[in-house]
């Protein structure tokens, strides 16, 4: 068995708890420290009986440590990957990689000139679920890829947004979720060449959006589109169906629907469509229900994967060039929602 590796978190908030829970689980790494200026840092740090330092600085002075992850707001994502970089630090970024091209572009600068892995926090991609999804398409199962519906909607409650990063430049559904099913949706169906979008905030009266709905065109000739919102009570998004986080209650819907010639797939739950005979309308249609288990160890998987990634087994699955490919279909999205043009990405 090889030895643990140890890692700190920078930012302790909500998505750094998480981490913290996950390489608890994980047989491959072990808690180092944690990065943090809040009041609760000192809580955890008691918990877990693990030093806390209140800056970077005085963390990289520390012994024995191997890797980070950092988990503090968007805006802050630059600066503190750039220092453990320079370092030669391997980072486990947050997504999504920054709040803007510029500062993502040098981010992933650092890491090639001090060749030192960046691991961006995509963790669907971890999912067992996403890799069956994945292999089907390949395997040509839905024959040609036509289009997909992605829906992400879902109510967040009002303390959520105490924080005011949240509703600050950046910080709305589209920055925090959609990012995600940008990149999964590229994942398994490749790269985009347009987008369309257009977005609302007239429910929560933010300056951020609560609404959008996206049109994808792909270099494949596939279209998507992508209705979100984080003010609409419903089953309906990656989040309450995945079972991959136990704060979401799970439902038994779906959130994707890939469709293709010869059949689609919903998913999470794993539901195939097909024809038996010829295929047609007039025909009756048939679902095979894969029996796959709902993956609720994403999150330690991607700490595995990391742990990997350290020690120089595997590149990491989702670097820094993907990271910046999700921020610029992001950044298309807005420039479209505020234009109301198509934009070629
Ligand atoms: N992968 C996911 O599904 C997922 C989910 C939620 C958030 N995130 C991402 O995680 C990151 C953090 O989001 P969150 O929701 O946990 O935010 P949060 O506000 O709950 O936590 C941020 C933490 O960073 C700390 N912090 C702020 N400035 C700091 C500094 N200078 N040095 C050290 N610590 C500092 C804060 O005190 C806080 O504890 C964001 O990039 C967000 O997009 C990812």
């Amino acid at each position: 068995m090889r030895k643990k590796i140890n890692i700190s978190i920078v930012g302790t908030g909500l998505m750094g708890l998480q981490h913290i829970k996950a390489i608890k689980k994980s047989k491959k790494a072990n808690l180092h420290s944690i990065v943090d200026i809040s009041n609760n840092a000192k809580k955890l740090s008691k918990k877990y009986k693990i030093p806390l330092f209140s800056n970077v600085s005085e963390l990289l002075n520390s012994n024995k440590l191997d890797a980070v992850i950092v988990a503090t707001p968007n805006q802050l994502h630059e600066k503190h990957t750039v220092s453990f970089l320079k370092n030669k630090i391997p980072v486990l970024l947050e997504k999504p990689i920054s709040d803007n091209i510029q500062s993502a572009k040098k981010i992933i600068v650092s890491a090639n000139k001090n060749k030192t892995p960046l691991l961006i926090g995509y963790h669907r991609r971890h999912n067992s679920i996403v890799s069956i999804v994945k292999n089907i398409i390949n395997k040509g199962k839905l024959g040609k890829v036509v289009s997909a519906n992605v829906l992400c909607w879902l109510y967040k409650h009002k303390n959520y947004y105490k924080e005011n990063w949240r509703v600050s430049k950046g910080g709305g559904p589209l920055g925090i979720n959609l990012v995600h099913d940008i990149d999964m949706i590229c994942y398994l169906l490749g790269s985009i060449k347009y987008v369309q979008a257009f977005t609302s905030n007239k429910t929560r009266k933010f300056k951020v959006e609560d609404t959008a709905t996206i049109s994808l065109i792909f270099n494949s000739g596939a279209l998507c589109s992508l209705n979100l919102s984080d003010t609409i009570v419903a089953p309906w998004s990656y989040e309450l169906t995945a079972g991959e986080n136990p704060v979401y209650p799970i439902t038994d819907q779906s959130a994707y629907m890939i469709g293709g010639t010869k059949g689609s797939l919903q998913f999470p739950n794993l539901k195939f469509w097909f024809y038996k005979k010829e295929r047609s309308w007039w025909n009756k249609i048939f679902v095979h229900k894969n029996k796959n288990k709902k993956d609720d160890n994403t999150l330690v998987n991607q700490i595995d994967h990391f742990a990997d990634v350290v020690v120089k087994k595997v590149k990491p699955k989702v670097n820094g060039n993907d990271g910046l490919i999700s921020l610029k279909i992001f950044a298309a999205i807005t420039k479209s929602a505020k234009t109301g043009k198509k934009v070629r990405v």
